[in-house]
């Protein structure tokens, strides 16, 4: 089997608190991200943002998560639940924050209001990119839509280029982990494919 329909079969999400605690070389994690980049995109409008975190801001980004989980402090569940999150978020080697970036009263955007989704639709493919290319590496993932953006230190904290233009398609956490989970069964095809043949 080629390597790359081994990694799209055997890539699988795992849980961040399963990662050891050294970091993947970060000279190979920005080499996967520039390789990752190369992905198809209408209009050429190079959306992605990425923001590579160090173990302070991880560990800031896992304190906000953690406060927006606990909420205003008087659901003892909530509080508990967010003490977890800030741990395993915080405690993660590696986090990457990709954003995508697109100016609503662009004139593109003004001409063609497809292209949010199309941006968006870039991203994505960028993000699986990464994911494969990390399964080949032997590093672990977890893509996260946890809303940590809705904390208002958010913006700051990961000191985003242009706030007001980007919206988070993906929190990454990796990280090397012995624990993968075995490859995941799918619904039979012919339930999702009408093919005419
Ligand atoms: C856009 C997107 C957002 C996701 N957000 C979360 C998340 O917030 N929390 C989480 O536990 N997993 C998240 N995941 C991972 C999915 O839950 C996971 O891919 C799914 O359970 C299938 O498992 P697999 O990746 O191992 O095949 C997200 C995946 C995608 C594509």
């Amino acid at each position: 089997m080629s390597q790359l329909r081994k990694s799209i079969l055997e890539r699988r999400t795992s849980k961040p608190v399963t990662f050891s605690k050294d970091s993947p070389d970060l000279q190979l994690v920005r080499q996967l991200i520039e390789i990752a980049r190369n992905a198809p995109n209408h209009h050429r409008t190079e959306p992605a943002r990425f923001y590579l975190l160090n173990e302070e801001k991880i560990k800031n980004i896992g304190q906000l998560y953690g406060e927006l989980v606990a909420g205003d402090g008087s659901d003892p569940q909530l509080v508990e639940r967010g003490k977890k999150k800030t741990m395993e978020w915080g405690q993660c080697p590696g986090l990457l924050i990709i954003t995508c970036h697109t100016d609503q009263k662009s004139e593109l955007v003004q001409k063609k209001p497809e292209v949010v989704e199309e941006n968006y639709a870039t991203c994505c493919c960028i993000c699986q990119n990464l994911l494969l290319l990390f399964q080949e590496e032997g590093i672990s993932s977890k893509w996260s839509t946890g809303p940590v953006w809705k904390h208002p230190q958010f913006s700051k904290t990961v000191g985003l280029l242009s706030p007001e233009h980007e919206h988070v398609t993906a929190l990454i956490f990796y990280g090397k982990s012995t624990n993968q989970a075995p490859p995941r069964a799918l619904s039979p095809i012919d339930q999702h494919l009408v093919d005419y043949h």
